[in-house]
């Protein structure tokens, strides 16, 4: 790659990700950026109808040579009946593998004027403003599993959890770094009561922290922290946990936010490299249609200008005109609303 070139992998996937993609990748063509080099590439039950496979080589091998990904969904009821790995999910779980993508961060955040799109109750979903800073390639994702017949004729499945410490160490510091970026709080979530794993993840944790003395580190157990999560949102900063706690929390505070077709993220490898999806799912009910929210998508490319490529510019850009369509009233179906996926994307071009 030239040092003027932004190659970028476009990663639509299945259900509603090709729909809400596109209009991600108008407003980046919108945005005049020197070298802009789209890529596009087969994921999930797309990759596995015409390549046999969820992450086919040349898929893996596109992503290598850009410098970041842009990610729709993966996803497709029909498939699950194949066997695990060639499952439309293993898309995502093999290019956080691959590419070491470990630092899922995942940013919960209440748009001002949508407070009422929450279940809880507005005045306490209003305080949210959090970052789940989620591990992903290990823990009882990564372990071994199988199925197996005990002596007694009986069937068990069985998924092995474990944490190595440098595992464990490299994701403290991203939260910790993320924390010094925000108000210097860093809760670090675990079942430290039962789980040995929990046990060194805590012990680990702990050591990371005198490397950042400004930062008030506390700690809680992963049942206590859906619950605080629901009672009083607004006492959470940054939040870091492992792989299992950190996919259950980080969905039910988008929840709590109320506006899933929002929330975009970002799953980052060691340097700059990342891969950048909206956190909602394929939604195959709604695939096809026009009817999905591309805003999350469109903010997800905003994360990945600022993270990697260092455009903190053009990304403020995109996100003050996400702001704007919503101030003007723009809303997607998600939102209450019945603005379609091309006339929102219309709506932040627009903006822009
Ligand atoms: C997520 C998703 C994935 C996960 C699935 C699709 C494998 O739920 O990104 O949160 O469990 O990590
Ligand atoms: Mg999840």
């Amino acid at each position: 790659m030239s040092a003027d070139a932004m190659r970028i992998a476009v990663f639509a996937g299945d259900g509603i990700g090709p729909e809400v993609t596109a209009e991600a990748v108008r407003v980046l063509q919108a945005l005049d950026l020197p070298g802009l080099e789209l890529v596009e590439g087969d994921v999930g039950g797309a990759a596995y109808r015409k390549h046999g496979h969820p992450l086919p080589p040349e898929t893996l091998e596109i992503a290598r040579s850009c410098g970041a990904i842009l990610f729709g969904a993966v996803g497709d009821f029909s498939l699950d009946h194949l066997e695990r790995r060639l499952r439309p999910e293993q898309a995502v779980l093999g290019l956080r593998k691959e590419l070491g993508l470990f630092a899922n961060l995942r940013p919960a955040t209440v748009f001002k004027g949508l407070e009422d799109l929450t279940t809880l109750r507005p005045e306490v979903a209003a305080k949210i403003d959090l970052l789940i800073v989620r591990e992903l390639n290990g823990d009882v994702y990564f372990g071994e599993k199988g199925t197996r017949t005990l002596d007694d004729g009986r069937r068990q499945g069985w998924d092995m959890m474990s944490y190595a410490e440098d595992e464990v160490r490299r994701i403290a510091h991203t939260g910790f770094k993320a924390a010094m970026g925000r108000s210097k709080k860093l809760c670090s979530v675990d079942k430290a009561n039962v789980l040995e794993t929990s046990q060194l993840w805590r012990d680990v944790v702990i050591e990371v922290a005198r490397e950042y003395p400004e930062v008030e580190l506390s700690h809680m157990y992963v049942d206590n922290a859906a619950m605080q999560l629901v009672k009083n949102p607004g006492q959470f900063d940054v939040i870091v946990t492992g792989n299992l706690f950190g996919d259950i929390l980080s969905d039910q505070a988008s929840m709590c936010v109320g506006s899933i077709g929002l929330l975009a993220s970002a799953s980052l490898a060691e340097g700059t490299y990342g891969l950048y999806e909206p956190i909602h799912g394929s939604a195959p009910d709604i695939a096809g249609q026009g009817l999905a929210n591309p805003m999350a998508t469109i903010l997800s490319a905003a994360m990945l200008l600022r993270h990697s490529f260092g455009l903190e510019d053009q990304a403020a850009r995109i996100e003050a005109a996400v702001g704007k369509a919503l101030a003007q009233g723009v809303r997607g179906g998600d939102l209450g609303g019945t603005d379609g996926t091309r006339a929102i994307g219309d709506a932040v071009l627009a903006a822009l």
